[in-house]
């Protein structure tokens, strides 16, 4: 009878925490209200069944409880009983399936006015490309790649010289355009998140991925990794922000084409080095560092970036040593030979090429420059 009462307080204590609830969905910025209906479908159908099999099971612990003189029968086969068990099962799964494949026919077919962006998933950022005025993208190959093209954009192709490259964890869209979104990897699976959209994918290596979605509501939405992709997945995050048309072409004008970022360099005479710096910026991002350093003065897992550089440490043998190029350079090719005083030995040793180690040193000098 305990169990019974038990039973009844977790039903009735369930429907009323799910109506009480302060937590529900964000509202909806996207065209994507059937993602919300079929939730609500799998909520009421499971919802029924969750109350009616409990309340079953509460009657018929109360209704045949024990009592003495009574005998329990025995039944195994009732064919009339099946009939319905199987029927009504098979209409709530087919029920709760259904929507959820008409929504995604359609989810996956963008329609004709939809404008192109690709999503570069990489440990552990975002990157976003668009084709330029030729309305293509250019065609990629990993061997391309570098911290210079992180995109892997065959330099040979015509197609991809005004593939417009967002380098940084923002992507702007205009307001009502829909959007179709093609997803690339990088290294592992990563997926694609935005919350009020309702839309997400995930991000398989070796293949392209993609959905479509109509912004309906201007403003700044985070978007976010959700498949577990390694120590930085949870940093792995980034923004879309839907402002109106003149917005998002005054924002598009300021990001580089392909060319642009292939035309050559200025000479070293104090620009160089900044674009180097910038560089080193990617490679920390890609390489992880960010998950332990970071460059607001806050301490991470490691120092802080901000004001390391020309800075005297004091190391666990109690001797102190200058934080040059030439320190920075050896630490970070053997993190644990000399440990920093308050620190865990805990650096992994990076798989960097000299390009980024440069690049990486760079960055970190800009910080004390501050
Ligand atoms: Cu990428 Cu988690």
């Amino acid at each position: 009878m305990l169990i019974a009462f038990a039973l009844l307080v977790i039903v009735i204590g369930s429907v009323l925490f799910h109506l009480f609830a302060p937590w529900w969905i964000t509202p909806l910025a996207s065209n994507w209200k059937a993602m919300d209906d079929t939730l609500t479908i799998t909520i009421v159908i499971t919802g029924v069944f969750f109350v009616v099999l409990n309340l079953f099971v509460v009657y018929a612990l109360w209704r045949f409880r024990h009592r003495a003189g009574q005998r329990a029968a025995y039944q195994p086969e009732n064919r009339r009983l099946e009939r319905w068990l199987i029927g009504v099962t098979t209409v709530g799964i087919a029920a709760l399936l259904a929507p959820g494949l008409v929504v995604y026919a359609d989810y996956v077919q963008p329609p004709a006015n939809a404008m192109t962006v690709e999503v570069l998933g990489q440990q552990w950022q975002w990157r976003f490309r668009m084709p330029g005025a030729s309305g293509k993208l250019g065609g990629v190959d990993p061997r391309f790649f570098s911290a210079a093209n992180p995109f892997a954009l065959d330099p040979a192709d015509p197609a991809g010289q005004d593939n417009i490259l967002v380098a940084t964890n923002e992507l702007h869209l205009p307001l009502g355009q829909p959007v179709k979104m093609l997803l690339r990897s990088h290294d592992v699976l990563h997926d694609f998140f935005v919350p009020q959209f309702r839309a997400r994918m995930n991000i398989v290596p070796g293949q392209v991925s993609s959905f479509w979605f109509t912004p309906t509501k201007a403003g700044r939405y985070e978007a976010m990794c959700a498949q577990l992709c390694g120590v930085g997945h949870p940093a792995m995050r980034g923004y879309v922000v839907v402002e109106s048309q003149a917005d998002y072409q005054a924002w598009l004008k300021q990001q580089p084409s392909f060319a642009a970022l292939l035309a050559p360099r200025p000479p070293a005479n104090g620009a160089a080095p900044n674009a180097l710096a910038v560089r080193g910026q990617a490679v920390a991002q890609t390489k992880g560092c960010v998950a332990c350093h970071t460059t607001d003065g806050n301490p991470g897992v490691g120092p802080t970036w901000k004001g390391l550089f020309g800075k005297t440490e004091t190391l666990k043998d109690g001797s102190t040593a200058l934080v040059d190029e030439a320190f920075i350079r050896a630490f970070i090719r053997n993190p644990t030979a000399r440990g920093i005083k308050g620190f865990a030995p805990v650096m992994p040793k990076l798989d960097v090429n000299d390009d980024e180690l440069d690049a990486l040193v760079a960055h970190i000098k800009a910080q004390a420059a501050r």
